[in-house]
């Protein structure tokens, strides 16, 4: 729920010649759409862009990867301009996991082997964290978040887990399951202040604020381009900075590895780089089609009238209110509280969504907090009232039928 809810459905963003934004996409058109947020959308200007490099690639592969690390190093100055940090600070990773997982392997040791991290922690990240923490010989800490925590409640949540044995906290800028923001700022600030690393995981970030890594205080940071970005997937950007950022290596040992960091994420032995090389081409699709700024208002109050189409569709339904105070809201995303027994875990919540995709025709994101399901609603410039008002009209009632079932199930003898 954001401070001034939108109420009535925003126009449609258009195409330069008139065309709906959607057909700049494609998506089914069978199926409504309504989880940017997980996987992204790639235009199919990016897609073009992509099987163009592709070709190149395939009629003379001698003369391609040897010239790669090159056209790498040039995109890292692109993609570093997006998101207003320098190229020198910027490694190019295949997605978010994968830069959790080169500063995972990266540290070392240095107190009691603690790991710092929040239960609104992206699950394979934290699971990494978890096997971090093993091989250290020490544990995770789990600081517990409330949903509708404020700045200072969060702050204060992660910062009394962080002691004498922490050797590292890892906290995300916008949480996927709970699609809310943590004072990064100053939970990095603090850390950094007594000598811990930070890494910020954050995934949704770029595209979705306009300048991601300002409000950050970090010694490592990941996000992924083939989010909100819309980049081919997988697009990712770690960026790091003070004396630990030198120990960075790629996941794959290659001939660069004698290079200074960040040139050595540059070679990766034999892979198909096309993913990086065609992010900007997403990027600009979007900045010279509507603007970022444009794009991300639109973003913003199409996932807001959402939440309130869904919500009260919902409210009308159970008699009670289903809008959720996520205490710092992000742009872009939104949480309705489902009826109670959807989704009460996350194997259940991802059981939902595929139900849902195969009955309903609808691409919708599911997720469970704390023993509560909600629809967690993303929205991109393709994304028109019609969709949020289609779910409202035929899915609620079938939710709300799934949910009366569960219901009895559980209660049956
Ligand atoms: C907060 C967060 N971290 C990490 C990831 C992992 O991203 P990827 O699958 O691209 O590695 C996600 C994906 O949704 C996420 O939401």
């Amino acid at each position: 729920m954001s401070e001034t809810e939108v109420t009535t459905a925003p126009r449609p963003l258009l195409l330069t010649d008139g065309r709906p934004a959607a057909r700049a996409w494609s998506l089914d058109p069978a199926l409504k759409h309504l989880n940017h947020g997980s996987f992204g959308a790639v235009p199919l200007v990016a897609q073009e862009r992509q099987e163009l490099l592709r070709v190149e690639m395939e009629r003379s592969p001698v003369v391609w990867f040897p010239a790669l690390p090159q056209r790498i190093a040039a995109t890292r100055v692109q993609l570093a301009a997006f998101l207003h940090v320098t190229a020198d600070g910027l490694a190019l990773v295949p997605n978010a996991s994968a830069g959790a997982s080169v500063v995972y392997a990266a540290l070392s040791r240095r107190r009691g082997g603690e790991i710092v991290v929040t239960d609104h922690g992206y699950g394979a990240v934290t699971m990494g964290a978890e096997r971090l923490a093993r091989r250290w010989g020490g544990r995770v800490r789990t600081a517990r978040v409330p949903l509708d925590a404020d700045e200072d409640q969060a702050y204060e949540a992660v910062v009394a887990e962080i002691g004498q044995a922490t050797d590292l906290v890892v906290v995300d800028q916008i949480t996927s399951a709970t699609a809310r923001r943590m004072p990064v700022e100053r939970i990095g600030a603090e850390a950094r202040r007594r000598g811990i690393p930070v890494l910020v995981d954050g995934a949704h970030a770029p595209g979705l604020l306009a300048a991601p890594l300002a409000d950050a205080t970090y010694d490592f940071w990941v996000g992924n381009l083939h989010k909100w970005g819309c980049a081919p997937r997988g697009t990712a950007a770690l960026v790091a900075r003070g004396p630990l950022r030198d120990r960075l290596h790629p996941l794959i040992d290659s001939w660069g590895a004698a290079d200074p960091y960040p040139d050595r994420f540059d070679q990766q032995g034999t892979i198909d780089a096309t993913a990086y090389l065609a992010a900007p081409t997403a990027l600009d699709f979007v900045d010279r089609t509507w603007g970022w700024p444009t794009a991300r208002r639109y973003m913003n109050d199409m996932a807001d009238y959402g939440a309130h189409v869904i919500g009260t569709a919902f409210a009308e339904l159970t008699g009670t209110d289903c809008r959720v105070d996520v205490g710092l809201p992000v742009p872009g995303m939104r949480l309705v509280r489902l009826p109670e027994g959807l989704a009460p875990s996350r194997v259940e919540a991802d059981a939902l969504r595929d139900r849902v995709a195969r009955e309903l025709g609808v691409e919708a994101a599911f997720t469970s907090f704390g023993g509560t399901g909600y629809l967690r609603l993303s929205a991109h410039v393709y994304n028109t009232s019609a969709d949020y008002e289609y779910f409202a009209e035929e899915c609620v009632p079938a939710l709300g039928e799934w949910a009366r079932t569960a219901h009895e199930q559980h209660r049956a003898p």
